[in-house]
């Protein structure tokens, strides 16, 4: 049947729905080019930081209309973290799903798509084991279309229980992937032509999957291998967790030529009483060493962070000290949010919530300074060359636009250039959040 999945949230969700996809299209689904072409309608929510389980209801609801209108038979399942959270919610308050999948789950897609088609009168099928070993184990099907720039979950989960965040509790425990999974599913992607990989995991830093040798392999040692692959020009991994990083990762930096020289490295506050709060587990100043230790094997590093105000006893003088945290680093780019309650987490119930008045006042401060400092960062990159990937392309004739190894974008405006193509920049102006250039010949 025509499916359409809608994902939500971040990278490791797209990963999901990619791989949801090539499932389907393996069992012989089609994909459908819009919703109302689809039969099969796939949610794959979300919950870190919006109101995930709102957003959802009210796109249910909006299926529902056009179920009413319909006379064709539709199946709609809703996936990840807010089907991990509220399924018997969801079964209940929209009893048109048929399928609910947990993010550990989705690798039963198709199965339960072919039990709902055959018992559709009372087909609810409903999966929520948080068993990581287990959806990768069975994840392993054909691969289907891949971009030149591609993601591979190396690790899920997480141990550190941060007082705001639900992923613990959405994604489980941390689990590594063994080396040998993850070496073969870079071998497919090469096969794809895909160019550059992204590892991806909520600690990605903290991976320690076995290694065909039976050993446990660090991020850094993995990174080694992948770097010997035939086709592959550049490799990235996010997220960081500044608990986990070391030397071992720094000389990695120095070391691989295809390993860009970009880190994404949250920071969340630069005050320590907040990050103890936050139950972060370092401190400003391990955070500071931690970027001079990769400055010191890579000059050039970029860092990039995310950051979270208003969390609950954050005080003007707490506030103060992340401005002056964002002062000493200079970050290529930066997310940052309010914090917003997540039910079931330790920081939802703290005394001292921060009004949303205020929050909003310090992100905007907060924002400007993080504007400001990206732009003086790519102001530095005018006249001097950068090496881009180039993925896809522009609005205009010619225009196509890449990423630098330092993660900016980049556009130029070239004819002999075309997506996957690496090559020399020679920067020539900035724009609000990108570069704009000549490829140099
Ligand atoms: N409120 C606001 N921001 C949050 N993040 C995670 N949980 C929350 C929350 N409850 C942000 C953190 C994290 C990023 C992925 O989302 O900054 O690094
Ligand atoms: Fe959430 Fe903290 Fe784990 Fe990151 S390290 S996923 S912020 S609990």
């Amino acid at each position: 049947m025509r499916f359409i999945i809608k994902s939500y949230g971040c990278q490791m969700n797209s990963y999901d729905s990619q791989r949801m996809e090539d499932i389907l299209l393996e069992a012989g689904h089609r994909r459908a080019n819009s919703v109302e072409n689809a039969r099969l309608i796939i949610f794959n929510t979300c919950c870190i930081r919006e109101k995930a389980s709102e957003k959802l209801f009210s796109d249910l609801g909006r299926v529902r209309v056009l179920m009413n209108r319909s006379s064709e038979k539709f199946l709609i399942a809703v996936t990840g973290c807010v089907a991990q959270f509220q399924a018997k919610d969801v079964l209940r308050r929209a009893p048109w799903v048929n399928i609910v999948l947990g993010p550990q789950d989705i690798q039963q897609i198709a199965a339960k798509v072919a039990e709902s088609l055959e018992k559709r009168a009372s087909g609810k099928l409903s999966s929520t084991t948080l068993n990581a070993k287990d959806k990768f184990k069975h994840l392993s099907g054909q691969f289907f279309h891949r971009n030149i720039a591609e993601f591979i979950t190396i690790q899920e989960g997480c141990n550190n229980f941060c007082t705001y965040c639900v992923v613990p509790y959405a994604r489980g425990r941390e689990f590594s992937r063994s080396a040998a999974e993850i070496i073969q599913e870079a071998e497919r992607l090469m096969l794809l032509g895909v160019k550059e990989i992204t590892l991806l995991g909520q600690n990605v830093n903290a991976y320690a999957g076995e290694g065909p040798d039976g050993e446990r392999w660090s991020l850094a040692r993995l990174l080694a291998e992948l770097a010997q692959l035939k086709g592959l020009e550049r490799l990235r991994y996010v997220t960081s967790h500044p608990r986990y990083v070391d030397e071992g990762i720094a000389e990695a930096h120095e070391k691989i030529g295809v390993l860009a020289p970009s880190l994404h490295l949250p920071i969340q506050s630069g005050s320590n009483r907040v990050l103890e709060r936050m139950n972060r587990k370092y401190t400003v100043e391990e955070y500071l060493k931690c970027v001079q230790t990769l400055r010191k094997h890579r000059p050039d590093m970029a860092f990039s962070s995310d950051f979270i105000v208003g969390f609950p006893g954050e005080t003007e003088e707490d506030f103060q000290q992340t401005i002056e945290l964002i002062e000493k680093v200079m970050f290529s780019q930066a997310y940052s949010f309010r914090y917003s309650p997540r039910p079931g987490t330790a920081a939802a119930t703290m005394k001292d919530q921060v009004p949303e008045a205020l929050k909003a006042k310090r992100l905007r401060i907060l924002q400007d300074l993080l504007n400001e400092q990206q732009n003086a960062f790519n102001r530095g990159f005018v006249g001097k060359q950068v090496k881009v990937l180039f993925t896809k392309k522009g609005r205009h004739k010619n225009q196509i636009t890449g990423r630098s190894e330092y993660a900016q974008a980049v556009t130029v405006c070239d004819s002999g250039i075309s997506i996957g193509d690496m090559a020399r920049v020679e920067v020539t102006g900035i724009l609000s959040h990108s570069l704009i250039g000549k490829v140099v010949r």
